[in-house]
């Protein structure tokens, strides 16, 4: 039943009781009244006839008395009136219509003496049992100056307050009827227009009309379970795996036609001069492309990156661009070109000496010049212009990545307002008190909070970020949805640990892990029986590439039984090798290298190989799967991709992952060997559990880190923050068609 109908049909069961009860007080009432009103006329009559009946007692014939009971029967509810001797309760005499079946000796039993002087008093009661109907009698005493006489008896007809009482009865139940149907019908009516003021509302604002004040708290309501079942039904939707198709309709369906355009700092095609002057493509270490590359195939679009190659010029178009991957073009690179000044400004000076060192647990002492400062804005303003030349409508959906751009989500907004910005921060995010040590620190801050969204890989990076902000900005939190607001606009913080493409396309086309094994031992010159281990990074005081080497040496020290057959093999890309740190780190690492292989190293055995250069992605997956351990060993990562990748690569269910404590990835892949890398011992004792693991337990590890990844995959990543940024653009368009009606402000109510 719908509840106005329930609540007209409680109301008019409330008016009948109510009725009810009202008719019952009424009757009581009138019953009394009109008893009083009779008794009040029979005294009357008997009084202003006492004189005359005295006198027609007293010796006057029967008739006399007769004549005067006829007198006070006058009137018209009189039934009779009787005349009763004293002494022996005998009838003296009575009006012609007295009943019968009247008894004076009845009388006698109620109309008592009155105690010892003998006076009597008036009984006075209604009876139906004399006459057959309702009457009303009054016994009074007529009395002589000395004595009484004999008494009276008056009987009144009480059908008429039956009657009487049965019409108000009747009346207040028509009144109490009218009254309930007026209450049914004005609360049907205000029901009817709340009911069609709602409807209105609601349509208004589906179709961009202006809610009305106090429909607000109610839509905001509206909103939160809609978000919510939203995304419960995308995370039921999340049992189906994320695949580059599911990515691409994912896009086409939550953004139609518009554009993706991706703002990365490093390239994903590289064009580099060979020695023999021919022209090769490079494929960057760097986790942010592994990530972003396969999405940006799925999703088609522009990529814009600073055009780092050698040959890039050459390569490009004069507008930057040119059509990638170079053997199946599916989208838009468009190159920027920065000059030396700019680069070392920018990428070198604040970005790596800067941000770099200063949101890493690294040691690592930021450096922060204004020269740089100056760089980093105007390379900002420069891709911000880039991302405007190349949106081909005026709402692309703009993915920014990383710590190069933190000044870009606003200045994008400047120029395209209706933009859709999704910042990505894939390094980690330090502490409010760490990051106060920036001195722009206020204008990295409101530029980040242009975007519309903001990620980061945890939670607890979300959750300093936001602590940030508090901090140093003047900006709202709203803790329960992870928004703050800054400046009339609102910025969702959210954790989207990034991943891999999955399932891996590089896997399938490459030998079997026993061949790849085989291969790899043989260039390396190692024996059958030889255990192999891999690192594999670029060349980052971020990365704990010493202390691995260190846990190799206290592996070597502690377990005498793996000299002579364990081999460490440690891939290092030369990265950001302008700045001073990262020389003192290769030249670091060269010495230890140098020393572990002194102190272990015989004729024909070398545990440590060491090689410093650039590896292409397949040559990299070649050696994961000729792996028996790979060791990750970040003093402080994000996320660390290289742990995802060799799990990636082992479609036979071998080989053991030991993951430093400090990276993202420790977060989700539980099931490797998790070990604090400052801890030299504890990590010399891993790598030789590593080494001695059943092949069993291998198996169950490695089988269940892959199906985390198989779920997780860099698909879902991407999707889960383009949906996430649909449903903000859904509500952007709402508040934009209620901007009159709320002051305008932007994605306020998300
Ligand atoms: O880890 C941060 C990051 O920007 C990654 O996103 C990327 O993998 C790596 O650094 C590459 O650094 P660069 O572009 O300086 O070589």
């Amino acid at each position: 039943m719908r509840w106005p109908v329930r609540l007209t049909a409680s109301l008019v069961i409330t008016l009948g009781l109510l009725t009810w009860g009202a008719s019952y007080v009424a009757r009581s009432v009138m019953q009394s009244w009109f008893e009083r009103d009779l008794t009040l006329r029979a005294e009357l009559a008997i009084n202003g006839a006492r004189l005359a009946l005295t006198n027609a007692w007293t010796g006057a014939p029967v008739e006399a008395l007769r004549d005067v009971l006829v007198e006070i029967a006058q009137d018209e509810r009189v039934l009779g009136v009787a005349a009763c001797r004293a002494a022996d309760f005998t009838l003296i005499a009575a009006t012609p219509g007295f009943p019968s079946t009247f008894a004076c000796d009845r009388f006698g039993l109620l109309v008592k003496p009155d105690g010892a002087g003998g006076s009597w008093h008036t009984w006075t009661g209604t009876d139906n049992s004399v006459l057959g109907g309702t009457v009303h009698i009054t016994a009074a005493p007529i009395r002589s100056s000395t004595d009484v006489l004999g008494y009276l008896i008056l009987i009144h007809d009480l059908g008429f307050v039956s009657r009487r009482q049965a019409q108000a009865e009747r009346l207040l139940l028509v009144a109490f009827a009218v009254l309930a149907l007026t209450a049914s019908t004005v609360t049907l009516i205000a029901n009817r227009v709340a009911w069609w003021r709602w409807t209105r509302d609601l349509r208004l604002l589906l179709g961009g009309g202006h809610e009305s004040p106090e429909f607000r708290p109610l839509m905001r309501d509206v909103r939160a379970l809609a978000d919510r079942i939203a995304a419960d039904r995308d995370m039921d939707r999340d049992v189906e795996a994320w695949t580059p198709k599911r990515l691409r309709d994912a896009a086409t369906r939550h953004f139609n036609a518009d554009q993706v355009i991706i703002v990365a700092n490093r390239e994903p095609y590289i064009h580099q001069r060979t020695e023999s002057g021919g022209i090769e493509v490079k494929h960057p270490a760097s986790g942010l492309v592994t990530a972003l590359e396969p999405v940006m195939r799925a999703c088609s679009g522009v990529w814009i990156s600073h055009g780092s190659g050698n040959a890039d010029r050459e390569t490009a178009d004069e507008q930057g661009h040119v059509a990638v991957p170079p053997d199946h073009p599916s989208y838009t690179l468009r190159r920027l070109w920065l000059s030396d000044d700019e680069e070392r400004g920018y990428y070198y000076g604040f970005a790596n000496e800067g941000l770099w060192a200063l949101c890493h647990t690294g040691h690592t002492r930021p450096m922060f010049r204004t020269d740089d400062w100056k760089h980093y804005e105007a390379v900002n303003r420069r891709f911000a212009d880039a991302v405007a030349d190349e949106a081909s409508t005026e709402s692309p959906v703009v993915l920014v990545q990383d710590y190069h751009f933190a000044l870009l989500p606003r200045l994008i907004r400047e120029r395209l307002p209706r933009a859709t910005i999704i910042m990505f921060w894939h390094i980690p995010w330090p502490t409010a008190e760490r990051f106060g040590i920036c001195p722009q620190r206020e204008h990295l801050l409101a530029g980040m909070l242009g975007a519309d969204i903001l990620g980061f890989h945890t939670q607890a990076h979300c959750n300093n970020f936001t602590e940030t902000v508090e901090r140093y900005l003047e900006a709202r939190t709203d803790k329960e949805r992870g928004g703050l607001s800054h400046k009339g606009r609102m910025t969702f913080v959210r954790p989207y640990p990034i991943s891999i493409e999955w399932p891996p396309t590089k896997v399938p086309a490459a030998p079997s892990p026993d061949a790849t094994r085989a291969e790899v031992f043989a260039e390396l010159g190692l024996s059958a029986n030889a255990l192999l281990g891999v690192g594999v990074d670029r060349l980052d005081y971020t990365k704990g590439i010493e202390e691995r080497l260190l846990a190799v040496d206290r592996l070597l020290t502690k377990y005498p039984e793996f000299r002579g057959r364990f081999v460490f093999l440690q891939i290092a890309a030369p990265s950001r090798s302008e700045i001073e740190r990262y020389q003192q780190l290769s030249d670091a690492v060269d010495a230890l290298v140098a020393r572990i292989n002194d102190r272990w190293g015989t004729p024909g055995y070398q545990p440590i190989i060491y090689r410093r250069r650039h590896h292409e992605p397949e040559q990299v997956y070649r050696l994961y799967r000729a792996a028996d351990l790979c060791y990750v060993s970040s003093i402080h990562d994000g996320m660390n991709l290289v742990a995802k990748e060799f799990v990636s690569s082992r479609d036979d269910d071998d080989g053991v992952l030991v993951l430093s404590q400090f990276t993202g990835a420790a977060l989700e892949l539980t099931e490797a060997v998790i070990v604090n890398p400052y801890d030299i011992d504890q990590a010399g004792d891993a790598l030789a559990a590593a080494l001695e693991m059943p092949p069993a337990e291998r198996r169950t590890r490695m089988h269940y880190m892959r199906a985390h990844l198989a779920e997780f995959n860099v698909y879902r990543w991407a999707g889960r923050m383009l949906i996430d940024a649909a449903r903000l653009r859904k509500r952007e368009s709402l508040w934009q068609r209620l901007a009159p009606a709320t002051g305008g402000a932007r994605n306020g109510g998300a």
